[in-house]
Formats: C-alpha cells, sequence, structure tokens
C-alpha cells in the first residue's frame, strides 16, 4: 500500500486522490441569482443527499482558481439563500460541462449551455427545464472548512419542493432507475453511466425484537 499523510498534500495532490477515489459521484447542477438578479448554473459532484428528514442536501464549493477569490455559486449562495440542484443526466452531460466554464459573473450559463430557465415554485432560482428532477433549497447552514491547506466551503440546502419528470416517476414516490439516465463522475475526465444494474435484497433482521 502507499500512504499520503493529508498534511503533505498540495491542493491539487489531494483533489486527484480524492476525486478518482471516491467515485462515482452525483453531479448537482446548481442554479442561483446573483444579488441583482443575474442567472448562473454550475456543476458540483462534491455533493450528495445528506438527510431524508428534513430532506437536505450537501454540496461543496472550493476555493476558484486564477483571479477570482469566489466562485459566483458562492456569492449568489451568500446573497440570496436559494439555489436549485438539477439532477444531471446523459442527455444533458455536454451542457452540465459548459457550463463549468470559468467565465464573468455577468454571463448567464443558461443561456451558454442553451438550457432552458424554467421558473421555480418556492425559489426565486429558475431550475433547468430539461433535467428530469429538480430539488429546490434554501440554505440552511454553510460551514466554511479551512485550514492551511486550503479553504472550501459546503452549502447545507434544505429542500422544500421536488420536480419529478412524469418520464422517469415510477409511481409511489421512487424514481426508475431504467429510465433516469443519470451520469456520475469519476476522476479526471471519465464520467460514468448507470446502465449496468444489479440488484441486492437486504437480509431479515437477526434481532428477536421479543428479546429486546
Ligand atoms: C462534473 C464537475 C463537477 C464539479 N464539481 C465541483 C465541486 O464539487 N466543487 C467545486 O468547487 N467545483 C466543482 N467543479 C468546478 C465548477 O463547476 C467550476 O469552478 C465553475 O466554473 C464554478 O462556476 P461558478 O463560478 O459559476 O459558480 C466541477 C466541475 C465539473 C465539470
Amino acid at each position: 500500500m502507499i500512504g499520503f499523510a493529508a498534511g503533505d498534500l498540495s491542493k491539487d495532490e489531494s483533489y486527484k486522490l480524492l476525486s478518482s477515489a471516491i467515485v462515482p459521484r452525483p453531479i448537482a447542477w446548481v442554479s442561483t441569482l446573483s444579488a441583482d438578479g443575474g442567472r448562473n448554473l454550475a456543476p458540483f459532484s462534491f455533493f450528495n443527499g445528506m438527510a431524508v428528514m428534513p430532506p437536505t442536501i450537501v454540496f461543496s464549493v472550493g476555493y476558484a482558481d486564477g483571479n477570482r477569490l469566489e466562485k459566483d455559486t458562492y456569492n449568489n449562495m451568500m446573497a440570496t439563500r436559494e439555489c436549485v440542484v438539477n439532477i444531471v443526466t446523459e442527455a444533458t452531460a455536454e451542457a452540465m460541462n459548459k457550463t463549468a466554464t470559468e467565465l464573468p459573473a455577468e454571463i448567464d450559463e443558461f443561456a451558454f449551455a442553451g438550457v432552458t430557465p424554467l421558473a421555480s415554485v418556492v425559489v426565486s432560482p429558475p431550475r433547468v427545464q430539461e433535467s428530469p428532477i429538480q430539488f429546490e433549497c434554501k440554505l440552511h447552514q454553510s460551514v466554511r472548512l479551512e485550514n492551511e491547506l486550503g479553504r472550501s466551503d459546503l452549502m447545507i440546502c434544505s429542500v422544500v419542493y421536488i420536480h419529478v419528470d412524469d418520464a422517469v416517476y415510477a409511481g409511489d414516490y421512487k424514481i426508475d432507475p431504467q429510465k433516469l439516465h443519470v451520469v456520475g463522475r469519476l476522476g479526471g475526465p471519465h464520467y460514468t453511466t448507470t446502465r449496468d444494474l444489479f440488484q441486492m435484497t437486504r437480509l431479515p433482521s437477526q434481532v428477536n425484537k421479543q428479546e429486546k
């Protein structure tokens, strides 16, 4: 085994190790509005659902490289405390990738990537019409992760409204995995589809409830 002390890793080295080992990652395609109403859309794969009740989604925004200090998504979340997390599928993967391009804050990434803004029900940022599942969210809390190695900001978001396209809804509050065609992020330029499925059934409880 090769071992790495986290304290010795540069940002690049840590990114390469974590992003190619923690795979596949779902992708939050996050739409936000700036304080003056400008639309923003960007992907975040350090993302997951973190609680069922209350329904909670978490994604993390790293520090921007280059000339900018903060990413637009971070600035917009701090200003408005709202976002929509749109699920990325094979059909929208290329558009999602375009929205990861470093662009001036005033550029509308919906237009840049050729996707359609659709009015949300509860929050102000629009959703991506082409995404089959959209989570309208309010920022519950942001948590700054910062030490001498670097900085990231965790966005802990309360889900306030969930949209599911009829085409992927299996009824009974379930999504059909055969129809969703969601994509996952691997390390570097690699992505995966979710077409190769297998099933396992949970074993019955081995605790004798009468003995408890
Ligand atoms: C699939 C994918 C996943 C990404 N995941 C993250 C992430 O988890 N955290 C992050 O800070 N940046 C991530 N990025 C990079 C951002 O999308 C990129 O910095 C983007 O320009 C930020 O846009 P903004 O300034 O409009 O917020 C990811 C990019 C791609 C293509």
